[in-house]
């Protein structure tokens, strides 16, 4: 059994708009309706969560509703981080699940064949991460904006969702975090302390999150181009 879980509980505050990002219109239909039926897309799912801050928790089942999802599917409160977010979705993961996939419901290109690949990894190394290889240079500085180091670019990865976790280890690894008051800034992050191996499944350049206007822009884009792929 797969559940997946979709995070969709932030407030989009670098949008800079007043309503969360993930309810912000792309092409004919939200940005986190185009999340879910990603997933829902993607042949190794069979359950789903989604975080939804409290007074939106309405307006996701509506969603998941009116989308006619086939899986069985739940909405949680969010918290107030990402990682608090995720860490109430996994009290609601059925026992029976294998493996765990979290996903960002700001990430609406992701093609559903990345699920697929980045569970089949789970399935063999224990955690898989979907990752493009890093475009920029990047330089690492100290407070004061100084440079103090420009890592080998051959070594970087830009690390996007899904990431998939076998399901014991990703909860273990939760219950870490929490005992030691660490956060961190995507799930693997809290496997690898635990000591585990994470694999990179390459991904696409497509899958961008909706972070600022930009990227809403860039995805609208991104839609009409492979929309008119289809129609050709
Ligand atoms: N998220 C969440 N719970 C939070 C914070 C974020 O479920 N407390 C979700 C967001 O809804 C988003 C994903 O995690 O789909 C990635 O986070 P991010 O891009 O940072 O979204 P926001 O936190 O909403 O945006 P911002 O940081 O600009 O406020
Ligand atoms: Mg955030």
């Amino acid at each position: 059994m797969i559940c997946v879980i979709i995070a969709a509980a932030g407030q989009g505050k670098r949008m800079g708009g007043t309503v969360n990002k993930v309810f912000l219109p792309l092409g004919d239909k939200t940005v986190l309706a185009h999340t879910i039926k990603a997933v829902c897309a993607a042949a190794a799912v069979t359950s789903l969560i989604v975080t939804a801050a409290a007074e939106e928790s309405e307006t996701v089942a509506a969603m998941l509703t009116a989308m006619q999802v086939t899986v069985p599917w739940q909405v949680v409160p969010g918290g107030s981080e990402r990682q608090h977010s995720i860490a109430n979705a996994l009290k609601a993961v059925p026992p029976d699940a294998k493996i765990i996939v979290v996903h960002d419901g700001a990430r609406p290109l992701a093609q559903p064949e990345l699920f697929n690949q980045a569970v089949a990894a789970a399935g063999e190394y224990r955690a898989a991460i979907v990752a493009v290889p890093v475009k920029d240079t990047i330089k690492s500085a100290d407070d004061n904006r100084q440079v103090t180091g420009t890592p080998d670019r051959r070594s970087l990865w830009a690390v996007q969702t899904p990431q998939a976790f076998e399901a014991r280890l990703l909860i273990t690894a939760y219950e870490h975090a929490v005992q030691d008051g660490y956060l961190g800034t995507d799930d693997a992050a809290l496997v690898e302390r635990v000591g585990a191996k994470v694999k990179i499944v390459p991904g696409s350049y497509e899958n961008l999150k909706i972070t600022t206007p930009e990227d809403l822009a860039f995805a609208e884009a991104l839609l009409t181009k492979k929309l008119e792929g289809r129609q050709m």
